[in-house]
């Protein structure tokens, strides 16, 4: 496989920290470039993350005296020197919006986690083993932008990566009418942990700033259809969601309800969850999960502590399916919310992407 040079742009934050790991020792990605804010420009990645390393695993030897580039007073050296870059930044949104359209114009592709892009109408959202056929949407932003080669494409939000993943398959062959979530989200998905966020110890917050809309919003984009160089939300299912923030260092579980166009059986749902491959699986990218959907049989199954690393934090875990008296079926999922739901997911698109040539 071709080797590609990449940045990561936000390279000092909780996102930014994981795409570093994921991607010292990548087969197909050779990380050239760190940046992040003018408060970190100049100074080693080392020195400019200092105590705020909250990875379980030590920074990555090869990166740790490489230089932080200023990510906007830097961008045409940055530009010069990458295929492409992952983006990840706590900025104002209309900020992001901008900074990402400024490196796609400058020709250099842009894989975002971030949310300010997720709903423009061109802009694939992909969940590589759910719509890859998103990415045919590229050659119309292209036009749009003016490029050849830059393109924005981003990753959906950490909190839909545990429950649409599960009722996915089962809405390709049953179809969804309902669905109601709640969510259990980790607070590393607000860039924190327990030392940096001590008011999260033996508590629980109700409100997650805009994540119910994005938990009803964004499947609805995500399983959407391409029409008129725009992708189109799909109308259906009903969507409706709690979002909690929990004592969880990493890791989101979500309960989910929901109803069928036509009622599946338990065990028709199981061999769905048990035989669905995407892209990611037939293609072997690096860092897709062999098995995608793990199905626990155990009632106090799937755990975050226990299951949010299956399969390097890629795969998604399922557990307690049963019948319901007000839904059809309910059952609750987990997925690694930085990774799947964040850097790893980033990655995984990227790799789809060099797989299908759009970085050549
Ligand atoms: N945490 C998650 O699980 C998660 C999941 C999905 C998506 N996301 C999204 O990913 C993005 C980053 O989240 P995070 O948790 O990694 O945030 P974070 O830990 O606060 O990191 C923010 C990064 O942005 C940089 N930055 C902040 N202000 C900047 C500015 N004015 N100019 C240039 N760079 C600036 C910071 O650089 P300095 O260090 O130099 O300040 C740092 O590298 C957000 O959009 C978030 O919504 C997060």
């Amino acid at each position: 496989m071709k080797q590609y040079n990449v940045g990561i742009l936000g390279a000092t934050g909780m996102v930014g920290q994981r795409f570093a790991t994921l991607l010292a020792e990548h087969p197909w990605f050779n990380v050239k470039v760190l940046a992040a804010s003018p408060r970190s420009a100049g100074k080693t990645y080392r020195e400019a993350v200092g105590s705020r390393w909250a990875m379980t695993v030590p920074m990555p030897e090869k990166l740790a005296d490489m230089i932080v580039r200023d990510l906007n007073a830097d961008m045409d050296s940055i530009v010069a020197d990458v295929d492409f870059v992952f983006c990840a930044v706590d900025m104002k949104k209309d900020e992001i919006r901008a900074l990402e359209e400024r490196y796609a114009k400058a020709e250099c592709p842009v894989i975002s986690n971030n949310s300010a892009h997720r709903f423009t109408p061109d802009v694939p959202m992909v969940v590589p083993e759910i719509n890859p056929e998103h990415l045919e949407i590229i050659a119309a932003q292209r036009a749009r932008l003016g490029t050849k080669r830059g393109f924005i494409a981003v990753k959906s939000n950490c909190s839909i990566q545990s429950y649409v993943p599960a009722l996915h398959p089962l809405k390709e062959k049953f179809g969804l009418t309902k669905v109601l979530a709640c969510t259990y989200q980790a607070i590393s998905g607000a860039g924190k942990t327990f030392e940096t966020w001590p008011e999260m110890v033996d508590n629980l917050i109700p409100f997650i700033g805009g994540e119910e809309e994005k938990s009803e919003q964004e499947p609805l984009k995500v399983w959407g259809t391409i029409e008129n160089g725009e992708i189109v939300k799909a109308q259906t299912p009903s969507i409706t969601t709690q979002c909690l923030r929990v004592p969880v260092s990493d890791g989101h579980t979500a309960a989910v309800f929901v109803s069928f166009e036509k009622k599946p059986t338990k065990e028709e749902i199981l061999q769905l969850w048990e035989e669905f491959k995407g892209e990611p699986q037939k293609l072997e990218l690096p860092s897709a999960p062999k098995q995608f959907i793990h199905y626990f049989t155990e009632d106090n199954r799937p755990q975050a502590r226990l299951d949010r690393n299956l399969e390097g934090g890629m795969a998604v875990s399922v557990g307690r399916l049963r019948e319901d008296t007000q839904y059809d079926y309910k059952f609750v999922c987990l997925s690694h919310n930085t990774l799947r739901g964040a850097a790893g997911g980033g990655v995984l698109l990227a790799e789809l992407l060099a797989a299908k040539g759009y970085f050549d």
